[in-house]
């Protein structure tokens, strides 16, 4: 039977009888409107976990002025009897003055800095420290042996994996891959802010994604006019690009010719939403 928690006394009473009888316990972070990529992470995480917890928190702090924190999709209902369905032990969906009791203008906020900047952050300037911050109250709330992230916010996850090494936090941080509409688009809860000729277009952001793997893989090795080009036919296409950018996988610098594991990652908006991908290249 799954618990849906509001109130944080609660949420610790559960949490200390876990850990009490030295339960592992797992947490996947989300802001709802759950999908398959979603319910991939919750799996893995009841199969790595004696107890699994998830967190719906739509978090205000990570969007900027002008985004969409007011009409972001909200869906508790399906998403927690989808959650029960498939043996979560508890949902923990508090309110904003829970999670930010002083306020989200004063409250303690964490920064990652360098990492933060870059790509995404470049366009979102508030959006790390926002996730960041959330994700560590988290933490301090759940108190979680691990915690499952996709890997379609690549740049998330290798914020907050920086973050917990940076602050001795003993969580194991896992990122999970990317799941797939049938078509190759990655899934996400702001899909749904396409319209069907939109939505066709879509996958061609990962389509390119993917064109670009195999020219680096064939020895092309001029990333900057690799990412122009992608940029180019995106544009052709009807997106608004916001970058392509080829890097290293493991702290998102631009590559050297010595590094092997590199990421390609993108972000561009198609109408209404803004869409982002990455595809994993080795050399
Ligand atoms: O990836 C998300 O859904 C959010 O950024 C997260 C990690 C739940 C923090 O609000």
């Amino acid at each position: 039977m799954m618990k849906i928690v509001t109130p944080i006394t609660e949420l610790r009473t559960q949490i200390n009888e876990w850990r009490n009888n030295k339960q592992c316990i797992a947490l996947v972070p989300t802001m709802g409107n759950l999908h398959d990529g979603h319910f991939t992470l919750v799996q893995q995480a009841l199969a790595i976990a004696d107890r699994v917890v998830v967190s719906i928190f739509v978090n205000p702090l990570q969007f900027g002025a002008t985004e969409d924190y007011q009409t972001y999709p909200r869906t508790l209902a399906e998403d927690s009897e989808k959650l029960a369905q498939l043996g979560v032990h508890l949902l923990f969906n508090p309110m904003v003055t829970t999670i930010y009791p002083s306020g989200m203008e004063s409250t303690t906020s964490i920064q990652v800095p360098k990492l933060s900047e870059i790509l995404c952050g470049a366009s979102r300037p508030v959006f790390f420290k926002g996730v960041a911050t959330v994700v560590n109250i988290l933490f301090n709330l759940i108190q979680p042996d691990k915690a499952l992230f996709g890997e379609k916010d690549y740049q998330q996850l290798l914020i907050i994996k920086r973050m917990a090494a940076d602050l001795f936090i003993p969580i194991q941080i896992i990122g999970v891959p990317i799941v797939r509409e049938p078509d190759g688009l990655a899934m996400s809860s702001r899909n749904h802010y396409l319209n069907p000729a939109q939505r066709v277009v879509a996958p061609y952001l990962f389509q390119i994604l993917n064109e670009m793997k195999t020219k680096i893989a064939a020895s092309q090795r001029e990333f900057t006019r690799l990412e122009s080009e992608a940029i180019e036919s995106l544009k052709q296409l009807g997106f608004n690009p916001d970058y392509v950018s080829v890097r290293c996988r493991h702290d998102l610098t631009i590559p050297t010719p010595q590094d092997k594991k590199l990421i390609i990652l993108a972000a561009a908006w198609l109408g209404p939403a803004r869409l982002i991908d990455n595809i994993f290249c080795d050399l």
